[in-house]
């Protein structure tokens, strides 16, 4: 049994804003963004719009792609960092609502950034368990909800984002589908990077910078010996778009070019567990990314979490 990747999709804000636009706001130059971050522009949420509307737009995209209709998706899982409720309705149960998905189970999923690679992981473990064909893996997120606009160091950081796959429990698909995964958690980093309840995201950039880079180069480096990979049998690392610099590190550490690493954070700013899966639609909709291509995968965030993972598109 294989589990593979049907279609992605995603989904923006309308409204796109420039390190410019920031720059007449706050006391920031689009210099600095650029050379520290790799950030040009970030899309920021209205008022009006919900996390929840989002995922379900990606979804939606995701399934309108595959030609799968709403109603055979037995999961959805919701990587969110920001649910419009607390605790509860899910954001995934608000999507399902909106997709019509009435026959899936739905639950949401906190790991920061590194959720939408736990939420790959927990989707094939489920679709396996109960024999499921298909699920929706989310990560939908408003970071600007939770961004404190007046921190220079790390407003300039975050944008708003959703992006979804849609993966299926295929039994003859033998060279295609999910590999190994990373998965894990260093709780006694909780206090570089956190929101307290009616706070905002505050983060150490220094600790987390530091930690960021050590982890995406350990979990690429192990995913790849588990899979017994050489850099040249891999055809992109797809990682999560936090900042150009800790990509370029990484790949420096690992000995790696750096012409496989995949870098969007340019138009999107850091959209968490959005990031990934809205890499892969912009890569599908280059030509970039054909079916059957090696992708290793990797995530750092808030927890502070990890997670990684080898597929074949
Ligand atoms: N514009 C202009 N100047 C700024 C800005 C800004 N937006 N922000 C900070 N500065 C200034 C600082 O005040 C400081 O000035 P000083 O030297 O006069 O005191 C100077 O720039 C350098 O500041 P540093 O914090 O040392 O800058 P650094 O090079 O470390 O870059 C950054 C900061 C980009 C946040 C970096 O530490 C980083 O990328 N950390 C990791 C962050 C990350 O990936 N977070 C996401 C994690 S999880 C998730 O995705 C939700």
């Amino acid at each position: 049994m294989s589990i593979i990747f049907r279609a992605a999709g995603k989904a923006l804000p309308a409204q796109r804003c420039t390190n410019d636009d920031l720059s007449k706001k706050i006391d920031t130059t689009d210099e600095w963004i650029r050379s520290h971050t790799g950030i040009g522009a970030r899309y920021l949420a209205e008022e009006t719009d919900t996390c929840s509307d989002l995922g379900a737009q990606a979804c939606r995209d995701a399934l309108k792609k595959a030609g799968v209709s709403a109603s055979e998706v037995n999961l959805i899982i919701c990587s969110t960092a920001t649910t419009d409720y607390n605790g509860f309705p899910s954001n995934a149960c608000l999507m399902q609502e909106a997709i019509e998905a009435e026959n899936a189970a739905c639950f949401d999923l906190s790991a920061a950034c590194s959720g939408f690679v736990y939420g790959l992981d927990c989707a094939a473990g489920l679709m396996a368990r109960h024999n499921w064909k298909y699920a929706l893996v989310c990560g939908a997120e408003l970071l600007s909800r939770i961004t404190d606009w007046t921190d220079r160091s790390t407003c300039v950081l975050f944008g708003d984002a959703a992006g979804a796959v849609l993966l299926e429990n295929n039994s003859e698909e033998k060279a295609r589908g999910l590999g190994s995964f990373i998965l894990g958690a260093q709780g006694t980093g909780s206090k570089y990077l956190y929101n307290k309840y009616g706070g905002k995201l505050t983060m150490d950039g220094h600790a987390v910078y530091d930690f960021a880079v050590g982890i995406m180069t350990k979990i690429i480096k192990d995913l790849m010996e588990k899979e017994n990979l050489t850099e040249h049998d891999v055809d992109f690392f797809v990682c999560h778009q936090a900042n150009e610099r800790i990509l370029k590190a990484s790949a420096k550490r690992l000995g790696f070019k750096i012409d496989k690493f995949i870098f969007n954070m340019e138009e999107y700013g850091n959209t968490s567990s959005a990031s990934i899966p809205i890499t892969l639609v912009d890569m599908e909709e280059r030509g970039q990314l054909k079916k059957g291509m090696t992708v290793v995968s990797a995530a750092f965030g808030g927890g502070l979490t990890y997670s990684g993972c080898v597929f074949r598109w």
